[in-house]
């Protein structure tokens, strides 16, 4: 059975992984510091796999860490969840996400190569892109400059497994770029923990269906989309997890020094006022919800090109919209 260390793997994409890895008879090694994630999550892929799955709680920066794992357990790849990720406080304390997010990769990839490891899935996101000038986005699109310290980490991870793969040190290496990762495990037993208040739309929309948030503001009705609500891909994070399976299965046929970056999205746009209106059919509640200002820095629309990923890894996304809405709603009903 191969084993895949799995960092951040007590979280959100992390935690769905882990269930699609086991299905395909991989397993996984999780390391989680527990800083954005619960132990229970651990009890609950028990209860999902069957399985009790290796965990070892600490940063997956610590080389001692790192080094007691490999001595427990051959490693075949590393799939790279591990970071932080909330935007508005990456601006308030950068050092903090540029040592946890970069230094976190750097030191994950010296590990691996005096481990002689060479497969790595890397968590990267579609903020790279910015407010592309043509849509959908390509791989080929153009990066632009990042909008938060966080945006930036991402581009700066994405250059080091560029540099490091070009050194010919052997690596392997897949970028998958995420979109909008929304939805819930089927069984709701792993989902979104929402830690302080969500950043994210779909956490916001089912917590305030929930009773804990008062209302949802929209942030800007004017902008140039069918509605006037940003556009965005909301992607399941089932499907999502399907899609990291398929990177590590397609790295060990590449030969070495290998580099790809992928988009993970739908391939559709939603508005947000599409969103709400996705939630309250599939859950039938009414939200409460206000069109508000719009928000400085928001990107309008974005939305992915797959074609890429559909005709190289043979990856498709199998849920819907509903879908989606129908799991978070599950999911937060769970909690
Ligand atoms: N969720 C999104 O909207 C989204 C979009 C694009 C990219 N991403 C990226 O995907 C990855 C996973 O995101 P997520 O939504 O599952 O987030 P998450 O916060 O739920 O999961 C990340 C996990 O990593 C852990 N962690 C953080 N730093 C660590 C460290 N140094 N050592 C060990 N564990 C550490 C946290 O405790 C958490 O369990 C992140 O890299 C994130 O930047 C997420």
């Amino acid at each position: 059975m191969k084993k895949i260390l799995i960092t951040g793997g007590a979280g959100y994409i992390g935690s769905h992984t882990a269930v699609e890895l086991v299905k395909a008879g991989f397993l996984p090694i999780i390391i989680d510091d527990l800083s954005n994630s619960d132990i229970g999550v651990l009890d609950r892929l028990k209860e999902i796999t069957g399985q009790e799955l290796p965990f070892y709680k600490g940063n997956c920066g610590d080389k001692a860490l790192l080094n007691q794992v490999s001595e427990d357990h051959q490693i075949s790849g590393v799939i790279h969840f591990a970071a932080f990720k909330a935007v508005g406080e990456s601006t308030e304390e950068p050092l903090k996400y540029y040592r946890n997010n970069v230094g976190g990769l750097i030191s994950l990839l010296d590990f691996m190569q005096e481990n002689n490891i060479r497969d790595i899935v890397f968590s990267s996101s579609c903020t790279v892109y910015g407010q592309p000038d043509t849509l959908p986005v390509t791989e080929d699109t153009p990066r632009k400059d990042a909008e938060s310290p966080y945006g930036n980490t991402k581009k700066i991870c994405e250059d080091i497994l560029v540099d490091v793969v070009k050194s010919k040190v052997g690596l392997r290496v897949i970028s998958l770029r995420y979109f909008n990762p929304v939805g819930a495990h089927e069984s709701s037993k792993i989902g979104e923990l929402p830690k302080g208040k969500p950043n994210n739309l779909v956490p916001f929309v089912t917590q305030t269906a929930a009773g804990i948030r008062e209302k949802l503001t929209v942030f800007g009705g004017d902008y140039e989309t069918p509605d006037g609500t940003c556009i965005r891909d909301y992607i399941h994070v089932v499907d999502l997890a399907d899609a990291h399976l398929r990177a590590i299965q397609y790295l060990e046929g590449q030969t070495q020094d290998f580099y790809d970056v992928f988009n993970v999205g739908t391939g559709r746009g939603n508005t947000v006022l599409e969103v709400i209106q996705s939630f309250e059919k599939v859950s039938g509640k009414k939200l409460n919800y206000e069109i508000g200002p719009r928000r400085p820095g928001d990107v309008i629309k974005v939305w992915a090109d797959t074609t890429k990923i559909n005709d190289l890894l043979g990856w498709y996304p199998k849920k819907s919209l509903d879908d989606s809405m129908r799991d978070s709603w599950n999911w937060q009903k769970s909690l």
